[in-house]
């Protein structure tokens, strides 16, 4: 029999301050999040420099309750995996030391891990039958990329965002409609009780680039749509404006994806990212798969937004290609999908 594998995995690239112990890629033996949304809240957004203190704050006892929780020491971890990039660099940097330190000091080899890797390795965790190859929607705060998992650590990016991440154009509208920060889970719960056919917004399609997104223009839209509701002094009806504009988000989201899954001839699909949260997101995806014959994954919502299980699932695969770190691993705030 095979030797288990124990990773400690460290999570802080942008709000949230996570560590976790996962066992063979797949068996989470503890999760410990520390989410820093409540700090923000006030300033309606992440606060770089905000988020990177109390990243310094939390970290060590984040990483602490994820030995303990996990009933472990550290001594009986066979890699630690970080999250150093894409994100807030400074946020990121608190993470990356924290490994480092770690690795010199214990031995442990280090294994740097990417962001949207981890997002996409969160669906490995519920579904243990999911092996790839097959097409990852990844929303969230910060990027909205259509992907090709070939294999694992092997991926094709098909799109990507233009302009405002999906997660982004939530935020937005969920602020210029009064619901406050975060706006993605709001705008979702306002959402049941509105129309989501009362206003059309548009979807919007990239010349020439059939599975690239953008969304700064539906944002627009829905920002001269507030504008001319105001002048004529009519009252907004923020579920209507929420449910419209959210149909409209996922519509495109839907049609990219479905396309991408029928011309390449996959038969399995997953969503990740905290936009995967989105209920009705799910819903119309749960749909579209079923009409195409095709397999639906997702992560609950706790792997679905930041957290360090996802990245110790994906720092597993990395290790048993027998990818390691050097001590000069540094932050990379624009890393890109599939560079090392
Ligand atoms: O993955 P994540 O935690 O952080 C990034 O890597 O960016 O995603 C956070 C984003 C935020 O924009 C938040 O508004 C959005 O995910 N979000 C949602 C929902 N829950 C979180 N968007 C739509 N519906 C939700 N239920
Ligand atoms: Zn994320």
């Amino acid at each position: 029999m095979e030797k288990d594998v124990y990773i400690l995995a460290i999570e802080s690239s942008c709000d949230e301050t996570a560590a976790a112990v996962v066992k063979n890629g797949r068996e989470i033996c503890s999760n410990i999040i520390y989410s820093q949304i409540a700090l923000h809240t006030e300033y309606g957004g992440v606060v770089p420099e905000i988020a990177s203190r109390k990243h310094i704050e939390k970290i060590n006892q984040v990483i602490e309750q994820a030995l303990s929780e996990a009933h472990m020491e550290l001594k009986e971890m066979d890699a630690i995996a970080v999250t150093y990039g894409p994100g807030l660099v400074g946020a990121l940097l608190v993470g990356v030391s924290a490994a480092k330190a770690i690795s010199f000091a214990s031995g442990i080899p280090l294994i740097g891990v990417h962001h949207i890797e981890g997002h996409i390795s969160a669906n490995y965790i519920e579904n243990k039958d999911l092996e790839p190859p097959f097409v990852c929607l990844v929303v969230s705060g910060g990027h909205s990329h259509l992907v090709l998992v070939k294999g694992y650590g092997e991926y094709e990016i098909l799109g990507r965002t233009r302009d405002d991440a999906a997660g982004e154009a939530f935020d937005k509208v969920a602020r210029a409609i009064g619901l406050g920060y975060p706006g993605g889970p709001k705008i979702d719960k306002i959402s049941k009780e509105g129309n989501p056919d009362a206003i059309h917004f548009p979807r919007a399609k990239v010349a020439e680039a059939e599975y690239d997104f953008s969304f700064s223009g539906l944002k627009s839209a829905v920002l001269n749509y507030l504008n001319s509701c105001e002048m004529r002094g009519e009252t907004i009806n923020r579920a209507d404006v929420a449910a419209s504009f959210q149909k409209a988000v996922i519509d495109v989201l839907v049609e990219h994806s479905m396309h991408a899954v029928k011309s390449y001839g996959f038969t399995k699909f997953a969503i990740a990212g905290g936009v995967a949260s989105n209920s009705s997101l799910r819903a119309a995806f749960e749909k579209a798969c079923e009409k195409e014959n095709v397999e639906f994954y997702h992560p609950s919502p706790i792997f679905c937004t930041d957290n360090a299980a996802m990245i110790g699932t994906a720092g597993y695969y990395e290790y048993r290609k027998g990818i390691r770190h050097g001590f000069d691993l540094n932050a990379v705030p624009n890393l890109k999908l599939g560079e090392r």
